[in-house]
């Protein structure tokens, strides 16, 4: 099946009024993508495994030097069509149309759907790829809650998991090569006039916890000058977050807040927000992320209120593996694109040679409804892929 049918397929799975999806991580939504995968790979006979965190892989051969291809299959909430799912449909279409040639690979080729990537539920991004490679312990990655105070260990063992089995994952030593195929975030290939481009960096990001604590009180009973409103220090946190950002030509977004009480008749004791920063280098990262810190405390420090401030997840600076993007970008004629959006590719990256390709978004829209890509841009992407492939594999 071409990849323009398969997403056909998950066309209403996860879809929400608002036009977009929102699959998080072991919701019903997620477990039907899963139950999906297996099929999938059950029709083109390949192998399918789970690791203790979640990770499907369908196998093509089994051994050590693998090649690995795919994606995820979660969104975040109101997320688009093909932000994961492109980079699993197009992998699983690739192998369709080689074992429709005669081709065989001559070294195992893994399809993958990473659980978790976007973080969604849990609030830490990546997190089959981070709890796989080891850069997330399974204590602290069990121990993570929803918005519901469920643990991801609750919600895995719900699934009929058993926690006890998440952490480093075997697989791992015997792949040798991830290719990530993925929607393009943002818009640079639409005004280059080609398809598909291949990733040079992902630029180092973390998401930070701010929790402003003020005094509750009756919103008409109460003087201006006696309040201690937390919500004003959290408003000069989002002020002061796009000005830095702005001036320092970098990302900071605050996408998320929770108020209590929640009343509209109640000053608000309490205001919990979270900063996603990103930024073309590690210092510059740090600059910003310490600068909005410095804003949020004098501004709270002004009402008389507190902020308290922690990181709940970083990742580096990611530079994929040079020959690899290299040989990918002569064999597409292909040009190279940073990305600010974060990945598994990015993960693996510490332990093995990764590479992306992008294919063309004719708007730059990701992580919303209007998320898009052309059927005759899906199957150029799915042509890259499946010569990377025959490439390397
Ligand atoms: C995930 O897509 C992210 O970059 O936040
Ligand atoms: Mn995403
Ligand atoms: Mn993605
Ligand atoms: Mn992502």
């Amino acid at each position: 099946m071409g990849a323009n049918q398969l997403l056909a397929e998950l066309e209403r799975v996860g879809r929400t009024r608002g036009g977009g999806y929102t699959r998080l991580a072991w919701d019903d939504a997620t477990m039907t993508l899963r139950e999906w995968f297996a099929g999938q790979a059950a029709a083109l006979g390949l192998e399918l495994t789970e690791d203790g965190n979640g990770n499907q892989t369908a196998w093509w051969g089994c051994g050590s030097d693998a090649l690995l291809v795919g994606s995820h299959l979660d969104s975040v909430p109101e997320g688009g069509p093909l932000d994961g799912p492109l980079g699993v449909a197009s992998a699983l279409a690739a192998v369709a149309r080689l074992k429709a040639s005669g081709w065989t690979p001559s070294r195992p080729l893994g399809v993958v759907n990473f659980s978790d990537e976007e973080g969604g539920r849990f609030g830490v991004a990546c997190l089959g790829s981070r709890l796989a490679t080891g850069a997330i312990t399974p204590d602290a990655a069990l121990a993570l809650r929803d918005a519901s105070g469920t643990s991801l260990g609750e919600v895995m063992r719900a699934r009929g998991r058993d926690p006890r089995a998440a952490g480093r994952s075997d697989w791992l030593g015997s792949v040798s090569q991830y290719v990530e195929l993925h929607v393009e975030q943002g818009r640079w290939l639409a005004p280059h006039g080609t398809a598909v481009g291949v990733a040079s960096a992902i630029w180092p990001h973390g998401r930070y916890r701010f929790e402003f604590c003020g005094e509750g009180n009756h919103a008409g009973a109460t003087a201006m000058a006696d309040r201690h409103d937390p919500m004003l220090a959290y408003a000069a946190t989002v002020l002061a977050a796009r000005e830095l950002a702005t001036s320092s030509g970098q990302r900071a977004t605050l996408g998320r807040v929770l108020v209590e009480p929640g009343s509209t008749n109640s000053i608000p004791s309490k205001v919990v927000a979270w900063l996603d920063a990103r930024a073309d280098a590690e210092p510059a990262l740090e600059a910003l992320v310490n600068g909005i810190v410095r804003r949020a405390k004098a501004a709270a420090e002004f009402d008389g209120t507190q902020v308290n401030f922690r990181a709940e997840s970083t990742t580096g600076a990611v530079e994929f593996d040079h020959a690899l993007r290299h040989r990918l970008a002569a064999l597409l004629d292909a040009p190279a694109l940073p990305t600010g959006a974060g990945h598994d590719a990015g993960i693996l990256a510490a332990k093995l040679p990764t590479a992306m390709l992008f294919v063309r978004n004719p708007t730059g829209i990701s992580h919303a409804p209007e998320e898009t890509s052309t059927p005759e841009d899906i199957e150029a992407g799915v042509d890259a892929l499946t010569a990377v492939i025959r490439d390397l594999g």
